[in-house]
């Protein structure tokens, strides 16, 4: 594979982009002179996706745009999309397709389409021939681009297009628009290089690049003096973190140097290949004391030969020693995983050693995804002769699993105290508050809003199958 020595933008690049947002802010001010120009974005998709939001919100505010809460007020549309899955794209394809009337009663209003489902150009061509009231179609590798994007949307007749694939390089120093204080997202890498053989993301996002740590750490630093308690940080493979970066760099010796920071917060991380998933991976998160103590692992499926057809690249034994170790040097780490039932030629024995290996690791929880044919992927060429009606019932079988596990953990956890951050008031109840462990489980309490941001002892007093009520201990 094709080693990148150089992952950021020239900083021309970028200044470039800075004087389209003034372009962009003056064109607008003058079509917009009583009120502000109002945006709707709305994400589809993974955190990557929403961190990726988040900067193209920042360049829409520093061109003069206020965020509004629906389509139908809103002067310039934007969907940032994901390609997953087959639902995942059918919703984009029905929620566009709403916006026609929409659009019919206010024609100045600017649709935009963006993200992973626009990076395949079978589905640019869909919207360029079906969706004519679609403005701006552009792809993962432009999203910094938006600035210059939207000044030529606004200063030109003609729809715009940009599909095109790149070399994905990185840029620094754009603004963000955060949808939320306590929580943050921080991207350390973008793309894939796996090419697990059901999945589109490499072929959307590109190849794997890593922001430099300095960055990052950056970035880390400012989130932190803003408030921000838990730092999630995102990649489809963090653990290849620093891969082709000019500095020796690696993923445990990021998080050390996160977790060095000054201040009170937590660090989360997302997603671990358990192909990469290492000892010293493992070692770091024991040692980091603001390293939550959670791993989110995906096995994908219990069997050896299915995870050899998904090009996965470990085995089972592999992955259950993995597990073993991290238990070992972290007694309370809580595991959660991705599992996908009903890949092309899977039987029901081989399944059933899904089943298996969820019973044995004993997961917090789990998310879970009946196969979906990808277009270009190797997956979508092989055989697959399993009706959809017996994936489901598969599904069903693992969920009812799931279910009994989740209830036994939750129930073990009645009587103990567990550190939370206070994430949110509960919509259901006036003066309750819903928080998160460290963990990664829900606790319900009684408490002022006050609190909302900060890091609370709660003691659990009952258990559902998913969600744990408890009350604060003063
Ligand atoms: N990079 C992450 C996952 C990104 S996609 C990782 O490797 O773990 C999130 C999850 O979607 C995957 O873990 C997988 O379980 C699921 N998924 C991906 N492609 C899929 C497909 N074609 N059909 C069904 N589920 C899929
Ligand atoms: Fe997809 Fe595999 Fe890459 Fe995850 S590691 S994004 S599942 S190809
Ligand atoms: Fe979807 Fe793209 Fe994320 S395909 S899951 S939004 S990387």
């Amino acid at each position: 594979m094709e080693q990148r020595k150089i992952s950021a933008m020239p900083p021309a690049e970028v200044e470039k982009q800075k004087e389209y947002i003034n372009l962009a802010r003056t064109v607008l001010s003058a079509r917009f002179s009583d009120r502000a120009p109002k945006a709707f974005v709305h994400t589809y998709g993974c955190q990557g996706n929403v961190a990726d939001s988040e900067r193209m919100k920042g360049l829409l505010q520093a061109c003069g745009y206020v965020f509004c809460d629906s389509a139908e007020e809103a002067d310039f549309v934007l969907f940032n999309t994901c390609a997953v899955r087959e639902h995942a794209e059918d919703r984009v394809f029905g929620n566009c397709g709403a916006l026609k009337p929409v659009k019919e009663k206010n024609p100045d209003m600017i649709i935009a389409l963006c993200g992973c489902m626009m990076q395949q150009q079978h589905v640019a061509e869909r919207i360029k021939k079906s969706y004519p009231f679609v403005n701006l179609v552009f792809g993962t590798f432009a999203f910094h681009r938006l600035p210059e994007l939207l000044y030529k949307v606004l200063t030109g007749r003609k729809r715009v297009f940009a599909t095109e694939e790149t070399d994905g390089a990185i840029a620094e120093g754009l603004p963000v628009f955060r949808d939320r204080d306590v929580k943050a997202w921080l991207p350390v890498m973008y793309g894939c290089d796996n090419f697990c053989s059901y999945c589109i993301v490499p072929y959307v996002r590109g190849r794997e690049r890593s922001r430099k740590s300095e960055a990052i750490l950056s970035e880390a630093k400012e989130l932190i003096a803003g408030g921000a308690k838990e730092i999630t940080l995102l990649g489809q493979n963090v653990n290849s973190y620093g891969k082709g970066l000019a500095e020796d760099i690696d993923f445990p010796r990021l998080l050390r140097k996160l977790n060095a920071l000054e201040g009170d917060f937590i660090i989360r991380f997302m997603t671990s290949h358990p192909k990469d998933c290492t000892k010293e991976l493992l070692d770091a998160m024991a040692e980091c004391k603001k390293c939550a103590r959670h791993l989110h692992l995906p096995v994908q499926s219990g069997n050896n030969r299915i995870l050899k057809e998904m090009n996965r690249r470990y085995t089972r034994e592999h992955y259950i020693s993995l597990i073993e170790y991290a238990r070992s040097v972290m007694p309370d780490l809580s595991l959660t995983t991705d599992i996908i039932t009903g890949f092309p030629g899977e039987t029901y024995e081989e399944f059933c050693d899904t089943v298996s290996l969820v019973r044995e690791i004993n997961y917090t929880s789990m998310f879970t995804f009946i196969y979906s044919p990808r277009k270009g992927t190797k997956a979508a060429t092989m055989p697959d002769p399993v009706p959809y009606a017996e994936k489901s019932k598969w599904m069903r079988e693992l969920l009812a699993v799931q279910e009994e596990i989740a209830a036994k953990r939750t129930a073990s956890m009645i009587g103990q105290t567990y550190r939370v951050l206070v994430e949110d008031e509960t919509r259901e109840k006036d003066g309750y508050l819903t928080g998160r462990t460290q963990g990664n489980v829900n606790i319900d309490f009684a408490g002022d809003k006050s609190l909302v941001g900060t890091f609370c002892d709660v003691k659990v007093t009952s258990a559902g199958n998913w969600v744990v009520h408890g009350e604060l201990v003063q």
